[in-house]
Formats: C-alpha cells, sequence, structure tokens
C-alpha cells in the first residue's frame, strides 16, 4: 500500500465560512501536494457510509447530519509518510487539545465542527480516496 497519500474533507462548516482558500493553503504550505480536488454535497446516504465505522456511537447521527448539511471540499493529497504528517498539520480532533498552529486550532469551531477531515490510516486512505474519486480524476 502506497504510504505517500492521504484524503481530506474540508467540512461544511469551514466552507460556508469562507474558509476553503486559507486551508488549502495551509495545506500546500505543509508540503503537500494536490492530486485531485473537488467541491462536493454528500447525501445523508453517503456521509452514513463513509462514516459508517462511526455507527454504533452516540455522535454518529450528528456526524451524518452535519456532513450532509453543505457543501465539502474532498481533496487527495501527496507526500512522503502522507498520512502520519497530514495528521500532524491539522491537529487532534478536538480544536481544544489541537497543538498551536495547526490547522484545527486555527480554524476548527468544536469537536464535531473541526474543519477539517484526515485518513488515519494507508488503508483507510486507499478506501477514503476511492470512495469520492474515480481514477481518471486523479493527477
Ligand atoms: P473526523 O476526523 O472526520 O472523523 C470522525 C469525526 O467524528 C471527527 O472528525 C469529528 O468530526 C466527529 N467526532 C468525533 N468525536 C466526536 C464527539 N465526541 N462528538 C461529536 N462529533 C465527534
Amino acid at each position: 500500500m502506497a504510504n505517500n497519500i492521504t484524503f481530506t474533507m474540508i467540512k461544511p462548516e469551514a466552507v460556508a465560512n469562507g474558509l476553503s482558500g486559507k486551508i488549502i493553503d495551509a495545506m500546500i504550505e505543509g508540503g503537500f501536494k494536490v492530486k485531485a480536488m473537488k467541491l462536493k454535497k454528500l447525501s445523508k446516504e453517503e456521509a452514513g457510509e463513509f462514516y459508517a465505522v462511526h455507527k454504533e456511537r452516540p455522535f454518529y447521527g450528528e456526524l451524518v447530519d452535519y456532513m450532509s448539511s453543505g457543501p465539502i471540499v474532498a481533496a487527495v493529497l501527496e507526500k512522503d509518510n502522507a498520512v502520519a504528517d497530514f495528521r500532524a498539520l491539522i491537529g487532534a480532533t478536538d480544536p481544544a487539545e489541537a497543538a498551536e498552529g495547526t490547522i484545527r486550532a486555527r480554524y476548527a469551531t468544536s469537536k464535531a465542527e473541526n474543519a477539517v477531515h484526515g485518513s488515519d490510516s494507508d488503508e483507510n486512505a486507499q478506501i477514503e480516496v476511492d470512495f469520492h474519486f474515480s481514477a481518471d480524476e486523479i493527477i
């Protein structure tokens, strides 16, 4: 499995608040190359399927409603050690715990509305890329 690819979404509240450009800048300044990108509105079914791993969690319904509430920016990013380096760039899930200067510390509003998603393993990165992009959409 390639270890130089990760998947990200800029989440609905960050897109709605006009933060997409600043967040994409932070990704590029962090050394990531954009391999694919699209603005997309997830249906409830798509959001539910994407986050199916969290189905048993108490916040699943809230998460699905939120992630289907408005457009997201989905992207495939490339860098050596992409998954771990991207998670370091975005910071902890809860922005209150995210290190200073990380994308979530700068732009997230809460643990639920935390500005960006980042894949948690190489295996999931590939699954998430395939969920959102066809091969001919990736440069
Ligand atoms: P993400 O990294 O996209 O993966 C799962 C998402 O679930 C996470 O970001 C948060 O948006 C959300 N999440 C995680 N924990 C909680 C929580 N305790 N309450 C609400 N949402 C959460």
